[in-house]
């Protein structure tokens, strides 16, 4: 039994927590009589480690009187979905519609929900959060107390985060933005209004890569003057090294091992690449991060990538034979390629345990070492919504596609092997407008 499968059995025995104000394992409209009969939608769902569908499903129907139903016009997916998609986040059931980055338009609303309206264009947060317990009051929202009862989160990390959209039973159990129609629960929080200066191919951003770029930024605390090396030049990588860039950085480097530093080259001139596969004979990418930086390393170091990406054979067996889950090599080539006393940030995942992690070059160096945690979407949308409008960040930078969510199944294994020089994807459904000014032409599978 794949390990997923196995979490999920074991949660169920532990049973659910009672902190949640909202109904948990709705992952699904079609189960759990979640759906109006009278409705069909296309959703895209996870069917097994290494295998998703388009399946047809009920629409959702507003079940909470906070309860947001959206018409969803674009969708995207994110590197999160690959760790989905291989079984590395637990607690998957075959039939869950996957997709925690969509926006769309008010097609229902809850008897309590007075801020929207039928026909009001939004954008989701990817987590689920209350506004008004001890997170939420401090816009952490990713850390809501009270929409994720998951006992397994909670004894495996000592507590736990937010319910997400899309992303297992594990962080509550919620149907997902990779469909025609999501629900959103406690939708007068979890929506922000997008205004009409600011395209659909824009503003679904605001839902994760934004924010979570931002946050990596100011959570590892880069300043003025930084030199700041970034691991993994995907869409999140790309939107942090532009970000260190507003925030003051000096220089950012990005490290990776494919077409992607190109593309990076091509969009962000004044970026610094290194790729770790063509390194030579007895180099490695702390020697080489120092001696591009007077032998001393960069002064912020932040983690894009994923802690499932095994480099070396002896953790990939590691984790085969589940004696960790995660690799400590990105961390490791983080604390040692960092200056001493600076700061190293992970805003890539990591699902659990990791061997062999360097806590002597940590301890002696002094190495400030941040997990930035899943990324509180409410502290920053309002503010990056902002610089959308004002022409600071200019998020269709990174979009290299826009598909139709019949084919997103399609999508998501070229998305992993990073064929047809794809990245982020702007996924429309029939309720799309059309394209945005200088947004991809449509590509279909
Ligand atoms: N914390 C949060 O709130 C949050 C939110 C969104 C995404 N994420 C995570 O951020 C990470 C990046 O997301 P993305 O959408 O850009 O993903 P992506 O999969 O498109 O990009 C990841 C990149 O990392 C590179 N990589 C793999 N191993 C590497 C290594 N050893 N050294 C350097 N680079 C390496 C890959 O080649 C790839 O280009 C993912 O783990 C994703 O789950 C976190
Ligand atoms: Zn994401
Ligand atoms: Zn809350």
């Amino acid at each position: 039994m794949a390990m997923s499968q196995a979490a999920l059995k074991v949660e169920k025995v532990l049973g659910h927590g009672d902190n949640a104000t909202t109904a948990q394992d709705i992952t699904n409209p079609s189960k759990d009589n979640a759906g109006d009969p009278s409705d069909k939608m296309k959703a895209l769902a996870w069917m097994g480690k290494g295998k998703v569908e388009i399946v047809e499903a009920l629409k959702p129907k507003v079940m909470e009187n906070r309860d947001v139903i959206v018409k969803v016009t674009g969708s995207t997916v994110c590197g999160s979905d690959l760790h989905l998609l291989h079984g590395a986040v637990v607690e998957l059931e075959k039939g869950d519609i996957l997709g925690h980055e969509f926006c769309g338009i008010v097609d229902e609303v809850g008897s309590e929900v007075t801020n929207l309206k039928k026909g009001q264009r939004v954008v989701a947060s990817f987590q689920i959060a209350c506004g008004d317990c001890y997170y939420c009051k401090q816009k952490l929202s990713s850390q809501c107390e009270k929409t994720n009862s998951n006992t397994l989160e909670n004894a495996m990390y000592g507590g736990r985060t937010a319910g997400m959209f899309g992303y297992s039973h594990f962080t509550g159990g919620f149907a997902g933005g990779q469909a025609e129609y999501t629900r959103v629960p406690y939708g007068d929080v979890n929506l922000l209004s997008l205004p009409d200066n600011v395209p659909d191919e824009q503003g679904l951003f605001l839902s994760d890569v934004l924010a979570t770029s931002w946050h990596a930024v100011v959570d590892t605390g880069v300043k003025k003057g930084d030199v700041v090396a970034i691991w993994g030049a995907g869409p999140i990588g790309q939107m942090a090294a532009d970000f260190s860039i507003l925030n003051g950085a000096s220089r950012v480097i990005m490290v990776d091992s494919n077409w992607r530093l190109d593309y990076v080259k091509s969009k962000y001139p004044n970026i610094e690449t290194l790729d770790y596969s063509a390194l030579g004979k007895g180099e490695s990418v702390t020697s080489k991060l120092k001696e591009l930086t007077n032998n001393r390393g960069p002064d912020i170091s932040i983690e894009c990538a994923a802690g499932e990406y095994a480099k070396g054979w002896a953790h990939y067996f590691e984790m085969l034979l589940g004696l960790e889950t995660d690799t400590s090599e990105i961390v490791n080539e983080m604390i040692t390629s960092t200056r001493n006393f600076g700061s190293c940030g992970i805003t890539g995942v990591y699902v659990g345990f990791t061997n062999h992690f360097n806590i002597g070059s940590l301890m002696e160096r002094g190495i400030r070492l941040i997990g930035n945690g899943q990324a509180p979407v409410h502290k920053y949308w309002d503010s990056l919504l902002k610089m959308i409008q004002d022409g600071q960040i200019e998020p269709l930078k990174m979009v290299s596609h826009r598909v139709r969510l019949e084919d997103l199944d399609k999508v998501y294994y070229k998305f992993e092997n990073k064929e047809d020089g794809m990245q982020k994807v702007y996924v429309e459904t029939r309720f799309s407008a059309p394209a945005a000014k200088g947004s991809p032409g449509l590509t279909t599978y």
